[in-house]
């Protein structure tokens, strides 16, 4: 079954009813996000973005579904670079009830085939804090290795967090 497809505009009600659900579960691990964010207008916003810069070639911006077919999280292939790098780096999010059964996991490999099959990428990383236990499982789940150390690479939850840095290749 596919885990995830491509966000529409559609999308927004659903997507502000699982961020409002689980702001507080997802607050710590991520960038601060306005009030607006928590609305469907502010969740429109976000869709249009992203649509535009998907046409743009720039990024791939996927739902995550549950065994139901309901949208449960997002997952994107960021800041996709062509020229020698053909490189773009995996964020994701779940709902908190969508934990714990392997959903993030079976995602993150999707988008990855897609990123080295459909889009002919060379390489795709992942960052994350070094408490983020969880979300370095799911990359080593998918052959993801770390390659690196980043000291106050991105402002999550208000503050410069240090980052573990992974990645996977296509001829890995
Ligand atoms: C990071 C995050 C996506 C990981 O979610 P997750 O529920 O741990 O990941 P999965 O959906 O792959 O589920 C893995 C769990 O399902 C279990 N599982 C069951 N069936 C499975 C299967 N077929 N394949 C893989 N795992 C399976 C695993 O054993 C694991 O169990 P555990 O939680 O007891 O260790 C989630 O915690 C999250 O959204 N956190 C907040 C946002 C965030 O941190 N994003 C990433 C920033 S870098």
């Amino acid at each position: 079954m596919n885990r995830i497809r491509l966000l529409e505009a559609d999308d927004a009600e659903a997507l502000a009813a699982v961020v409002v659900r689980s702001r507080e579960f997802l607050e710590p691990w991520e960038p601060v996000r306005p009030d607006h964010y928590f609305t469907v207008a502010g969740q429109s916003d976000v869709i249009a973005d992203s649509l535009r810069r998907h046409a743009e070639g720039t990024l791939l911006p996927q739902v995550i579904l549950d065994e139901a077919g309901a949208v449960v999280g997002r997952i994107n292939l960021n800041n996709i670079v062509r020229g020698p790098f053909q490189s773009a780096s995996v964020g994701y999010w779940l709902a908190q009830e969508a934990g714990g059964r392997g959903l993030a996991t079976a995602a993150v490999a999707e988008i990855v085939r897609v990123a080295f099959t459909e889009e002919g990428l060379h390489r795709v990383e992942a960052g994350t804090i070094p408490e983020n236990f969880r979300s370095q499982m799911v990359l080593r789940r998918n052959g993801f290795t770390q390659f690196g150390y980043a000291p106050r690479y991105l402002n999550i939850a208000g503050t410069w967090a240090d980052h573990l840095l992974f990645q996977k290749l296509a001829d890995d």
